[in-house]
């Protein structure tokens, strides 16, 4: 059984930001095998820095699209983006000073912020479209 469960639960917008989900869970679920079955640190290492850097892409890409429909919610959200982060590159820096069990905590990591931030956080983006939809057909029916 997978690691992290794709799910409809997840879904934001339909596109790119679901796209970029659906492939950090991919590459969670490929960490996490390759530290269990004790994957050499050459695997383990390219599969972090891959997700890492992906992480960092769609953060900067989901923070561009909420600047572009004038999401309310966006310093806060932005301010979670930024917790994950430092934690990220915390670990990120402690498995560079060669410890492979940081990989095991980072594939946790990543699991645990991305579902929890996915339904709390980017799921108020998907609701905030539905809502600016339900106000736009409010008012043209008026
Ligand atoms: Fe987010
Ligand atoms: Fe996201």
């Amino acid at each position: 059984m997978a690691y992290f469960i794709w799910g409809d639960d997840l879904l934001i917008d339909n596109g790119q930001l679901d796209q970029d989900h659906r492939v950090l869970i991919e590459q969670i679920n490929k960490l996490h095998s390759a530290t269990k079955v004790g994957g050499g640190q050459e695997i383990v290492g390219k599969t972090l820095e891959n997700l890492i850097r992906n992480t960092l892409e769609h953060i900067r890409r989901e923070e561009q699209f909420m600047t572009q429909i004038n999401y309310p919610g966006q310093k806060e959200h932005e301010a979670d983006h930024v917790r994950f982060v430092n934690s990220l590159r915390d670990l990120q820096r402690k498995y560079g000073l060669g410890s492979i069990t940081v990989a095991a905590q980072l594939s946790t990591l990543l699991r645990d912020w991305l579902s929890l931030h996915i339904q709390r956080y980017d799921k108020d983006i998907f609701h905030f479209m539905e809502e600016q939809k339900c106000t736009k057909r409010t008012k043209r029916t008026r």
